[in-house]
């Protein structure tokens, strides 16, 4: 049996454009936005999408579209018997390590919706939603139901392969996601506190970009909302054809995730600053405790609101949370040869029960058994975040500009002698990898 495919590139670049746009997008971005200032963040992260997020995404693309196999198996077979293939492995690790996670975070954002939905969000009292949350994460049943939950929507959307689960599913999400976005932000835009919340958004603080914090912030989130430095990307371009032309890929890519991101920024920071006593830097719990406030104080409107709101999360979550499993789901169909239903099932059981702890950490049961001071879902995020992807992205980077051929490259890319080309691999060559050993360095200090 010949491997899988696309059924078209429009449906390639669907599926990458949902595995991008994610939590990352609208959970994360928010509340890191939101941490770092604002604007300031908003520019550095934005220079460092195209400076090396692009770069590097059409990197993972002509490795995986020259490998046509897993991750693991893609470096071995450009690059056999090197240790290049730390890359793959990498990509591996951290997909599944952050899937764990991500199921735990999609999981509360199911139990938001199906709590709007019933009307018992909608009937918290203002000031209480902090409460609300907090009760909730630390249970002990229903953060693990909720993971589950979503778990199994994903391991069901994989079980039915490329084409007709994750291409055909992504074909109806995007636009769905799209509509229900702009419809949003059309919205909050109308709101009170829209200028004080554009300025937030567009109005730099000079100051900031004098705090190294910020740019570590923003590569951080320019790796993880592209889906860089763990193999997703490798894997989707392992399924297309010779023909398909990636650099307008990568970028159309790039350039809707970005969009996503400022256009989530507009829903979420007029909305926060219509109400004022709520603040932009109120982290992780941004969407799950102000965002629930505001729609409180938004009346009759609110409830509607954030049914939307938390069904695009959600959504936006599920595609994503596709991707990640798909990179373990086709290592493993290769490695143990097994076919694509026992891979989805068996590997997306054992993500899941490794999410456990995560789910049970926040208040929870396991909330004092800690890895270096840290909860369990909050180290696994931090040593993927900060270690695995930058890593990953750093292998990538300097196997395709320094060990793998350079016209091999330039060839698989479609760029040979061109500008672009040449543009291309000396970004891959020095300016990617030096930005990335910086934060690395950072980050190990
Ligand atoms: N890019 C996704 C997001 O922004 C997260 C993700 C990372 C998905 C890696 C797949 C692979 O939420």
């Amino acid at each position: 049996m010949g491997r899988e495919r696309w059924g078209t590139k429009a449906g390639f670049i669907l599926a990458a454009v949902g595995s991008a746009v994610g939590l990352g997008n609208i959970w994360r971005f928010s509340y890191v936005a939101g941490d770092s200032g604002g604007a300031a963040f908003l520019l550095i992260y934005i220079l460092c999408i195209f400076l090396v997020g692009l770069p590097v995404l059409l990197a993972e693309f002509s490795i995986g579209r020259r490998g046509q196999q897993d991750v693991i198996g893609s470096f071995n077979t450009i690059a056999p018997q090197k240790p290049w293939v730390l890359g793959g492995i990498l990509g591996v690790a951290s997909s599944f390590l952050i899937l764990s996670f991500y199921g735990v975070i999609a999981g509360w954002v199911i139990f938001f919706l199906y709590s709007y939905l019933t009307g018992a969000a909608g009937a918290v009292g203002a000031g209480e939603y902090g409460d609300f949350f907090g009760e909730f994460i630390g249970g002990s049943v229903g953060p693990v139901f909720w993971q589950v939950l979503f778990m199994t929507v994903v391991v069901g959307i994989v079980f039915f392969g490329i084409k007709k689960g994750i291409e055909l599913s992504n074909k109806i999400f995007m636009p769905l996601l799209a509509v229900i976005l702009i419809f949003l932000a059309g919205y909050s835009l109308t709101l009170d506190g829209a200028a004080d919340g554009l300025a937030f958004l567009f109005q730099p603080d000079w100051g900031a970009f004098g705090d190294p914090s910020v740019y570590l912030a923003a590569i951080g989130q320019a790796f993880f909302t592209l889906s860089l430095g763990m193999g997703a990307m490798i894997t989707y371009s392992s399924y297309l054809p010779k023909e398909t032309r990636l650099p307008s890929a990568a970028g159309t890519v790039v350039v809707f995730d970005t969009l996503f991101a400022i256009i989530a920024g507009l829903v979420i920071f007029p909305a926060v600053f219509t109400f004022a006593n709520l603040e932009p830097s109120d982290g992780p719990a941004l969407i799950f405790i102000t965002l629930p406030e505001v729609f409180n104080q938004m009346g009759g409107g609110g409830t509607m609101f954030g049914i939307l709101f938390f069904f695009l999360v959600a959504i936006a979550a599920l595609s994503s949370a596709i991707s990640l499993l798909e990179v373990s789901v086709s290592y493993a169909m290769r490695k143990f040869n097994w076919n694509r239903k026992l891979a989805t099932v068996v590997v997306g059981g054992i993500v899941t029960l490794v999410g456990i702890p995560s789910a049970l950490s926040q208040g929870g049961p396991l909330t004092d058994f800690t890895i270096f001071g840290h909860a369990f879902l909050d180290a696994v995020d931090l040593l993927t975040d900060r270690y695995f992807l930058p890593l990953g992205g750093l292998v990538i980077a300097l196997f395709v500009g320094w060990g793998w051929n350079k016209s091999e490259a330039l060839r698989e890319t479609g760029l040979t002698d061109s500008v672009l080309g040449s543009i291309w691999i000396w970004f891959l060559r020095i300016v990617a990898p030096l930005g990335i050993a910086l934060i690395l360095i950072i980050n190990f200090l």
